[in-house]
This record gives structure tokens, sequence and C-alpha cells, in this order.
């Protein structure tokens, strides 16, 4: 008998780590986590791991006849900055990636008979706003407003959730029997801030990236504009969506992609949050032209109601809740105890 589990990719990511908490306290399900990288140690033994490449097509093969995947949080891509610098490698994992797993649930929809769920993270990065007036005049964007991205990452984002709501109505359409659809559910993230991970390769970046530098007594250089503003939220709250997202009842639903938010800043307004907790710290702004180019293109904030009216969606951390009761008291505990950079 194949054992049932719920399966997570990329799960060793930033997003990732915090969701394998998050179930594997809730105990529903029996964990099966794929991604390139081994699990830290601290989550060791919370999943069945996987160490391998979605792309890996003799890999999924073998995961297919071992296992039934109830559900699947497919989170494994390359992020912005990154996949500027790897365009063609972002879209084998993003897309081609995607596509793969999408087929296997696909597979596994109309071998148990029922729809498999399936999560897919996307991002602001799959809008793109023409020009910083339009940005100012057109802050709160909806999901269908400037869906014209301007990077890889955020073309491969915006094809990857209409391949998913394909392969939720459409798939198969001409068959002479219509198969079992799997079920795509999809969220589009802003920047999205951890106290207990540090991200690498994306372009909002700078914001968490503040943050644990001031821990560490670090200076740190900023490479966006002060003035500049995108939507942010709270990882707990990023968890928190998708578990809501999946739990919801289809009947619910009037969309497969939906924007989530918490709280729009500027780049100066999260130093001076910054500085206010960690007094002294140096925070200057050599700004990388190309990177501000991609954040100029994302909207300053998102408009949540869609997802607020139709699965309840609402963020349990707002600016002040996020700075002082989650990202402050854990990033100086996650630091305490190492020497300061100026102490050295
Ligand atoms: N962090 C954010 O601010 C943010 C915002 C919007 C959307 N998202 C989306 O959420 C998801 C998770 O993001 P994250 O912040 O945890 O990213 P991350 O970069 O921390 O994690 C991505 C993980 O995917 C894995 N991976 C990459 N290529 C792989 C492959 N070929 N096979 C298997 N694993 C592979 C990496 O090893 C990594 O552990 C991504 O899809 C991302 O696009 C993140």
């Amino acid at each position: 008998m194949r054992k049932r589990v719920v399966m997570i990719t990329g799960c060793a990511g930033e997003i990732g780590q915090a969701l394998i908490e998050e179930l594997a306290e809730q105990g529903e399900h029996d964990l099966l986590t794929l991604d390139l990288k081994p699990l830290p140690p601290e989550l060791q033994g919370l999943s069945t791991h996987i160490t391998g490449d979605i792309l890996d097509d003799s890999l999924l093969g073998r995961l297919v006849t071992e296992y039934e995947i109830q559900s699947i949080y497919h989170l494994a891509a390359l992020l912005s900055t990154r996949g500027e610098f790897t365009p063609e490698l972002a879209h084998r994992v993003n897309v081609e990636g995607t596509l793969r797993l999408l087929k296997l649930a696909a597979e596994q929809s109309e071998w148990q008979g029922r729809p498999v769920r399936f999560l897919f993270p996307s991002s602001i990065a799959a809008y793109g706003m023409p020009n910083l007036e339009v940005k100012a005049r057109d802050s709160k964007v909806r999901e269908w407003d400037w869906n014209h991205p301007t990077t890889m990452y955020g073309c491969n984002k915006l094809y990857g959730e209409m391949l998913g709501s394909y392969y939720s109505k459409n798939y198969r359409q001409l068959a002479a029997e219509r198969p079992v659809m799997l079920d795509f559910r999809s969220i589009r993230f802003p920047g999205l801030i951890s106290a207990f991970t540090v991200p690498s390769g994306g372009t909002s970046d700078y914001g968490p990236e503040m943050l644990h530098a001031a821990a560490q007594g670090k200076a740190y250089e900023c490479f966006v504009r002060p003035d500049t503003r995108i939507p942010f939220m709270a990882m707990p709250d990023a968890v928190k969506s998708l578990l809501l997202l999946a739990r919801a009842p289809g009947a619910n639903l009037s969309r497969h992609v939906y924007n989530v938010t918490s709280f729009s800043l500027s780049a100066e307004e999260i130093a001076d949050l910054v500085r206010e907790s960690f007094p002294g710290t140096e925070i200057s702004y050599v700004v990388d032209e190309k990177r501000q180019g991609i954040v100029d293109s994302w909207p300053a904030d998102l408009n949540d109601g869609a997802a607020r009216q139709d699965w309840g969606w609402e963020p349990e951390y707002g600016v002040k809740r996020a700075f002082h009761d989650y990202l402050i008291p854990n990033i100086r505990e996650r630091y305490a105890g190492e020497p300061a950079a100026s102490d050295s």
C-alpha cells in the first residue's frame, strides 16, 4: 500500500522550513519533502526527506509509485535576482519544474479519483508597473492589474499561475472522458521577512538583510533608494495564509490566484524601525540601478480584498506586531552570544 503524504518541494528554503515546522506540529499528515539541499539538523526527522531535483523525471516517477500524494506545496524555485543571472536555468526550474509537478498532481488526481490540492506561491514579481508615477497613483493593485512582469522570475510565476489554472479547469479538454482535475490554488506573496532564516537570491531581500545585519552589529548598504516602497509580510503570516487557502472549501473560491499582504513600507521606514531597536546601526544607500529597476516595477501595495472575502484572510502581524513581537526579539535571540561585528 502506498503511504499517504503531503509533499513539499523546495522545503529547505525560507518558507519551506517554516511550513515544515507548522505542519509537523499540527501532526495531521506525514510529510514528504524534496529539495536540492538537505534539511537543517533541527528539522530532520519531521519528514521523509529526499535530496534531489524536481527536474529529475526518474525520481518523480519513483515517488509516484511509492506514495499517495494528497496535496503538494510546490515551493521550489529560483528567485528574482538569482533568476536574472541564470534566466534559462530559472525557466527550467520555475516553469518546466512546475509543469512536471502539475503533471504528477494530475496523474495522482486521476489515480486517486479525487482532486489533489496544489499550492503554488507566486509573487509580486508577477506585476510590472510601467513607471514610478503609475506605481504611486495605482498603489493597491488587484490580481488582474499590471500583469506585465519585467523579470524572468516574474514571467515564470505568472505563467506558472496560468498553467495551474489550465490543469485544474481545462486539462485534456478534448478527451472523450474528462479527467479528474487537480485543485490549483495560488498566493501572490509580497516580500517575506523571517526572524529565523536569511534570504538569498530575491530582490526584496534588503528588508530582512537590514534587520539581520543590525542584530549582528554590522553596517548595512541598502541597494535601493530610501523612498522605495513595496509590501511585506512576516513569515508566520505567509505560512498561515498558505494553510488557510489550502483548507478553504472550494465552493468559496472565486479565483485560482489571490493577493495577500500585511504592511507596505519604504526602505527608509524599515531603516527607522531597525534603528529604533538597534540604535547606532549604520544604514547607508548604495543604489544598484539594476535591482532598483526591478523593485520599482513591483507595486507599492496589494489589494487583498478577494482573499479576505473568499477565505477569511487577515494578517496577524501588522507592522508593529511584526517588528516588536516577532522579528526584533527573535532576531536578537538568534544572534545573542555571537560577538557583535563592532566588537572585533
Ligand atoms: N521569500 C519571499 O519573499 C517570497 C515572495 C514571494 C514568493 N515566494 C515564493 O515562495 C517559494 C519559496 O520561497 P523561499 O523564500 O522559501 O525561497 P528559497 O530560495 O529560500 O527556497 C527555494 C528552495 O528551492 C530549492 N530548489 C531550487 N531549485 C530546485 C530544484 N531544481 N529541485 C529541488 N529544489 C530546488 C532550493 O534549494 C531552496 O531550498 C518560491 O516559489 C518563491 O518564488 C517567496
